[in-house]
Order: C-alpha cells, then sequence, then structure tokens
C-alpha cells in the first residue's frame, strides 16, 4: 500500500518560537479538522527538531523530518549532522537531494545515493528528491535528467530497501516561483518513474512506492494534484510556513 505524505519543508525560516507557535496551530488544527489518512510531516531546521519532535508526539497524524544529512556515520565532519542523530531525536524521514542542495551545495547522485544508505542503515525513510530545470524541460531533456537522478541515486538498493524508499517529483522552474506544473505535466512524470522503478524493480513494488509532488503546492490547487493516479502526496514549501494553508492542503488528502 502506498502511503499518503504531505510533507511541509520550512527550508531556513522560522525561529523556534516561532516554529513552536506553528507546529501547535498545526496539531490544534488536524485534530479538530482532519479525519482522513495522509501522514502530515514537518520538517524544520535541524535546530528544531528536538524540541518541535517532543511538542508534536501526542498527535499521531503528525511526524518528524529533517532537511538533510551526513553520507557519513560520524567523525571529524564539522557541521554535519549524522543519521544516527537524527533518529535520536525522533526523525522518521529525511529529505535527501533537494534541488537547492544540488544548485548550492554541488551535491551531485553519487554523493547522495551515499546519504540514501546512511538513511536506511539508521532506519529512517529518505524523501529522494529529483526534477528538471527549466532549461532542462524547454531541451526536452526531462525524462533523461529524471532517469539519470533517479538511477544513480537509488537504483543500488536492493528491493527490500528500494521499498522504504518515498520519492519527491519537485521540477525546479515550478519551486518558489507560484509557477505549479500542471496536474497533467506532474502525473505524466510521476508515471514515468514509476515505469522507471518497474522495468528495474516489478510492477508490484513500483505500485507501492509513493511518489509526492512539490512546487508551488496550495490549497487551491492541492485537491486537483491528489486526485491524479500517480500523485501520493506533496512536498510543501511556501504554503507549509503557515498553518491554515498547510492544513488546508493536507484536508485535500482524503
Ligand atoms: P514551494 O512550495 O515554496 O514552491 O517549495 C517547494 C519545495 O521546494 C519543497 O521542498
Amino acid at each position: 500500500m502506498r502511503k499518503k505524505i504531505i510533507a511541509g519543508n520550512w527550508k531556513m525560516n522560522k525561529t523556534l518560537e516561532e516554529g513552536m507557535g506553528l507546529v501547535s496551530e498545526i496539531s490544534n488544527m488536524l485534530k479538530d479538522e482532519y479525519k482522513g489518512s495522509a501522514k502530515a510531516l514537518i520538517i524544520p531546521p535541524f535546530i528544531h527538531l528536538n524540541a518541535l519532535g517532543k511538542l508534536m508526539a501526542d498527535n499521531s497524524k503528525l511526524g518528524l523530518g529533517a532537511q538533510n544529512c551526513s553520507n557519513h556515520k560520524s567523525g571529524a565532519y564539522t557541521g554535519e549532522v549524522s543519521t544516527e542523530m537524527l533518529k535520536s531525536v525522533g526523525c522518521e524521514y529525511v529529505i535527501i537531494g533537494h534541488s537547492e542542495r544540488r544548485e548550492y551545495f554541488n551535491e551531485h547522485n553519487a554523493w547522495l545515493a551515499q546519504k540514501v544508505d546512511a538513511a536506511l542503515a539508521s532506519g529512517l525513510t529518505p524523501i529522494y528528491c529529483c526534477g528538471e530545470t527549466l532549461a532542462e524541460r524547454e531541451g526536452n531533456k526531462h525524462f533523461e535528467v529524471l532517469e539519470t537522478q533517479v538511477s544513480e541515486g537509488l537504483f543500488h538498493l536492493s528491493a527490500s530497501d528500494m521499498e522504504q524508499v518515498v520519492i519527491a517529483y519537485e521540477p525546479v522552474w515550478a519551486i518558489g516561483t507560484g509557477k505549479t506544473a500542471s496536474t497533467a505535466q506532474a502525473q505524466e512524470i510521476h508515471a514515468f518513474i514509476r515505469g522507471l522503478i518497474a522495468a528495474k524493480y516489478g510492477a508490484d513494488l513500483a505500485q507501492n512506492i509513493t511518489i509526492q509532488y512539490g512546487g508551488s503546492v496550495k490549497p487551491e490547487n492541492a485537491a486537483e494534484l491528489f486526485a491524479a493516479a500517480d500523485i501520493d502526496g506533496a512536498l510543501v514549501g511556501g504554503a507549509a510556513l503557515q498553518s491554515r494553508s498547510f492544513v488546508d492542503i493536507i484536508k485535500a488528502m482524503a
């Protein structure tokens, strides 16, 4: 069974006090308003994970994720955070290979594959991000780019490890731009990614993989996106920074 997951990636936003206020609001609103089966993830900056994890511990609809992790287990890697540390503060998920990290921090597929391994070894669910730039789409290179990202980051995994992975398709041109991929565009890519997985691991496994869409998801477009056959949730940026808009996106998922 595919899990339905709506994740709020806060990126580098919110002080601790602001974050605690936001999580309390989201938690209360979900308890009052949401009867569906989706899991909602709070993915704040590292420094807030411990406090926010404790704050949401009484709400089973909420889970905790990190925005990045080290590919190393421990040691002399100043500024890095290991998957075991994330696990120890209650994280269940970790985003790996967000386009902002690929672009600004030069993270490449071979390195991301190691992060996926580190996450799985610590019992964390990797949310592996992929997506093409505008130039790549306009040059009709998007299928090729996605195939490379998905195969180089994930296809070294055994079938039992692959089953634990969540994929997020985030077209770079739709992130923070207000320009969402149309439902048809997103569905086409999600079906393509599922097809790649089916070709490598078989159709049954591919059917069970959660593939989230990310890129300017808002309450106004969420329901239509979630109605598509291969879209299993969302990775939300800007709209996850306000309780009302984030909860309304979650409520768009039955
Ligand atoms: P926006 O929802 O702000 O476009 O960000 C999407 C994103 O990058 C989530 O990881």
